[in-house]
């Protein structure tokens, strides 16, 4: 009943924090993992096999194993094995960039080649170089079709933070863990977690989708 809302009340700064924390763990997440996809894919795209290899285990070895144990690894095994602690925020934060890089390259590979290869066989007849042809033909279209999908990593990557709650990474879904404990509650509190991340996320689609029109314009 609503009752059960009223009196999760005093836990709001509690929410807000977790709320701070998931934004954060998101915003480093793809901010390092667009950097780190970037340069896995200009590892991908070189022309030493030696570089594409390390792009491409790299890859498989992040999209094959699930993020929740890669969390638990970065928390628990640096302490062992080298001396080197980090904080459940730190190490949720690492492991959240290292796993988005994986997928932030692989779009960055299907922007890539979504451009129609006319594009390069056409500007390479007409004399411009391989780099030439990436660096003021290929990428400039790439960058349409890579910005949106990057838009919905970044959601994807919000929703992801949830599973950090198990290193004890302080996000929403930790907070509602311990707003349940506290509270003597289960319902009410998972459902303004429910509504926290809804909002979050409806929000930001809307604007990614308002982008994406306003891109198609351009065209
Ligand atoms: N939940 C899946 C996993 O555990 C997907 C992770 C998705 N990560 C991303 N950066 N989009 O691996």
């Amino acid at each position: 009943s609503i009752e059960n809302f009223l009196a999760l009340q005093e836990f709001i700064p509690m929410f807000l924090q977790g709320i701070k924390n998931t934004l954060l763990l998101s915003i480093i997440g793809i901010f390092f993992g667009i950097i780190l996809g970037m340069i896995l894919s200009l590892f991908r795209l070189s022309r030493f096999r030696i570089l594409r290899g390390i792009s491409l285990i790299y890859l498989e070895f992040f999209r094959c194993t699930p993020l929740m144990v890669q969390a638990f690894f970065i928390f628990f095994a640096p302490p062992e094995l080298f001396g080197i602690k980090f904080s459940p925020f730190y190490a949720g934060a690492i492991a959240m960039s290292l796993n988005s890089a994986a997928y932030v390259s692989e779009i960055i590979r299907s922007g890539i080649n979504s451009v129609d290869k006319g594009q390069m066989e056409a500007s390479r007849s007409l004399g411009l170089s391989y780099g030439k042809t990436m660096r003021y033909v290929i990428i400039p279209q790439a960058v349409k079709n890579i910005l949106p999908t990057l838009g919905n990593e970044f959601v994807a990557i919000i929703k992801e933070t949830s599973t950090l709650t198990v290193i004890g990474a302080a996000e929403v879904m930790y907070t509602t863990d311990r707003v349940k404990a506290s509270s003597f509650q289960t319902t009410a509190p998972i459902i303004v977690a429910m509504v926290i991340y809804f909002v979050i996320t409806f929000t930001l689609s809307r604007v990614i989708a308002y982008f994406e029109r306003r891109m198609k314009v351009s065209d």
